[in-house]
């Protein structure tokens, strides 16, 4: 079963306890939280405080995308938080294997993420062994609602067929442009979770399951 992590970034924050509750229903799901500190990428997000609120509000799993220029100094808040998947930028770590064994320790999930013009070859193999999640940003990060950038899709597939070659376990998810005229490609390719925002919560009726179901059809 496809994962559909809608993301939080492109709700009406102004009501986003029943933003939130209009999800409760949908099954395998993620929320996706894009936590941005106006360094790493040019927008600011929300933080662990509001984290902390989310977290006591729905039932779903929590999916924090860390899109900052130091995510070692947010280990600590976010422990507490009872996030699931915790990812990181490649880009953003200097030092990402000493810098995985710390937030393996925290969180049941790891992810690496990769930013549309970061190849899959900078991922050696003995951090792809232990690696729970590989998140391919098919937009530049920073903001909801950006056109998907189509070269990213072959990343998707070179990484599927790596994965499928040396049996690693690593989930692919991609973050970015997703919507129902290209999830099902993206499923195609390998791809088993699948980040969006503009496309759920900017349906006009506010029925986000539908939304949801749509993407994995
Ligand atoms: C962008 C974020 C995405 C964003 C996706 O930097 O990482 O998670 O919310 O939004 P859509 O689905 O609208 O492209
Ligand atoms: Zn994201």
């Amino acid at each position: 079963m496809t994962i559909i992590a809608p993301s939080l970034l492109a709700a009406d924050f102004m009501n986003l306890g029943e933003e939130i509750k209009r999800l409760e229903k949908a099954h395998d799901i993620w929320l996706h939280l894009d936590i941005m500190d106006g360094h790493y990428v040019p927008n600011l997000t929300f933080g662990a405080p509001v984290l902390k609120e989310i977290s006591q509000y729905t039932s779903h799993k929590l999916d924090a995308h860390f899109m900052v220029t130091n995510p070692e100094d947010y280990l600590d808040d976010f422990a507490k938080l009872n996030i699931h998947n915790f990812t990181f930028h490649w880009e953003a770590v200097t030092h990402q294997d000493s810098f995985i064994q710390k937030a393996k320790k925290v969180f049941p999930s790891v992810g690496i993420s990769l930013n549309p013009a970061t190849p899959i070859e900078v991922i050696p193999e003995y951090i792809l062994e232990k690696i729970d999640l590989i998140l391919i940003m098919t937009v530049n990060p920073g903001f909801g609602g950006q056109s998907f950038i189509e070269g990213c899709k072959n990343k998707i597939d070179k990484l599927a067929q790596l994965r499928s070659k040396h049996s690693y376990s690593f989930q692919i998810q991609v973050d970015g442009g997703i919507k129902d005229s290209n999830a099902s490609e993206l499923i195609k390719l390998g791809a088993d979770n699948l980040v969006a925002g503009s496309y759920i919560f900017g349906s006009k009726e506010k029925k986000y399951v539908e939304q949801i179901e749509s993407l994995r059809n």
